[in-house]
């Protein structure tokens, strides 16, 4: 299944209010938070030249998000972000001054903090950020899982001390059953989807995606022509494709979103023209993906940004993780978890089409960057997809690193 889009949007300019959450202000905010937190280095931009060569490109660089903020996914940037913010706010209220990162730690602040309670619904990575960012600042996290939500996935997050719901239902009705009880508790819902009437805390979500579209414009030599990246409710796809619109201007790269064939609701949404819901389908190995409603605010920055839409099927995902834990040549080995090698399932499935390779220009000279989104977040399948453990996998990795 392949898009390009048609919108009658199609590059124009960000609304003014999008602009500011993805622009250059927004990635600074995210900066000045990163400088507070431990563990906050730049994540690496992997080159896989033989990769690139086997497929016919000219480069093919992944930013791999896979240790962000020792977390295991990119998400660690959004949720805990959002929780920081809001904190900050309500301490600004409360004490009439302007309270900044830096002010975290002053027992006055953990004070208001520990009167805050944050909830949200996740498929596993979104929750472990926003109780991770409760718990930084000492609030209470309330996580709200789906029965699809593995063990170990609801394990990590309750490691942060966040308290866990299960909901008998799909991720949609996930979210919409943490957002009506954190109504009637009066917490703070930090959902990484938005809709009428919410936008605000998914954009800051949003806003400490552009993180990883700010490193990898410090770390490239030149930027990229393509990105293919992969998408859930759209969040992270409408958050690097915004900031990198808002920065290249004309000059921003090609962009397509990826997701899975079976939870495809971005690629719906551009068949429609709107936001549009599908029906629930059969499961996907593509777990974080699996949405069915896309983000009203990620829609309106992807129908302006995005050339795009693409599906993939299941076996596509599961090549393209064998594939990067099982590189080529001398390249260097990333572990990367079911949801998070679809930009590269993407590419090798556009590559393989002549239709839509010559429809995206895609050829010896095109300079493509990825974003590996997860690592192993689910150790156990990562082991039976790839036939080799997490760890054996860093393992190859680093002796590449080192040879
Ligand atoms: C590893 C991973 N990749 C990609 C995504 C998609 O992000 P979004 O829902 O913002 O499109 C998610 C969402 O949870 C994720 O966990």
């Amino acid at each position: 299944m392949f898009l390009l889009n048609t919108h009658p949007d199609h590059n124009a300019s960000l609304l003014p209010v999008d602009a500011e959450v993805l622009g250059a202000d927004g990635a600074l905010e995210v900066r000045r938070f990163l400088e507070f937190r431990e563990n906050a280095a730049a994540t690496p931009l992997v080159a896989l030249p033989a990769l690139a060569d086997a497929l016919g490109v000219g480069v093919i660089h992944v930013k791999d998000e896979g240790q962000r903020l020792g977390l295991g996914s990119f998400k660690a940037l959004g949720g805990s972000y959002a929780v920081v913010r809001l904190v900050l706010e309500q301490a600004s209220r409360h004490f009439e001054c302007d309270v900044g990162f830096s002010d975290l730690n002053r027992p006055s602040l953990r004070a208001v903090a520990a009167k805050m309670t944050f909830a949200c619904a996740t498929d596993g990575n979104h929750g472990r950020s926003v109780a991770q960012g409760a718990q930084l600042v000492g609030a209470r996290s309330v996580i709200f899982v789906h029965g699809g939500v593995s063990g170990e996935r609801v394990a990590a997050i309750a490691r942060f001390g966040a308290e866990m719901v299960r909901f008998d239902g799909t991720y949609d009705e996930t979210v919409a059953e943490a957002a009506r009880v954190a109504e009637r508790e009066g917490w703070s819902i930090v959902s990484d989807t938005s809709w009428p009437g919410y936008e605000r805390i998914p954009g800051l979500v949003m806003q400490g995606y552009t993180a990883i579209a700010d490193e990898a414009l410090d770390q490239l030599d030149r930027p990229p022509t393509h990105i293919f990246v992969q998408a859930g409710v759209g969040g992270i796809a409408a958050a690097l494709a915004g900031h990198f619109a808002e920065m290249l201007g004309e000059h921003r790269p090609n962009f397509v979103v990826v997701e899975p064939a079976r939870a495809a609701c971005i690629l719906a949404s551009a068949r429609t023209g709107r936001v549009t819901r599908i029906d629930h389908g059969e499961p996907t190995v593509m777990a974080m993906l699996e949405c069915y409603e896309p983000s009203l605010v990620a829609w309106r920055v992807l129908s302006r940004v995005t050339d795009a839409f693409m599906a993939v099927e299941e076996e596509d995902a599961v090549a393209a993780m064998n594939r990067l834990a099982r590189p080529a040549g001398d390249d260097r080995a990333i572990v990367s978890g079911e949801s998070g090698c679809v930009g590269l399932a993407g590419l090798m499935r556009a590559l393989a089409e002549p239709e839509w390779k010559a429809a995206l220009r895609l050829d010896a000279s095109s300079r493509i960057l990825l974003i590996n989104t997860e690592g192993a977040t689910d150790p156990g399948l990562y082991e039976q997809l790839v036939g080799s453990s997490p760890a054996s996998v860093a393992g190859r990795a680093r002796e590449v690193t080192s040879a």
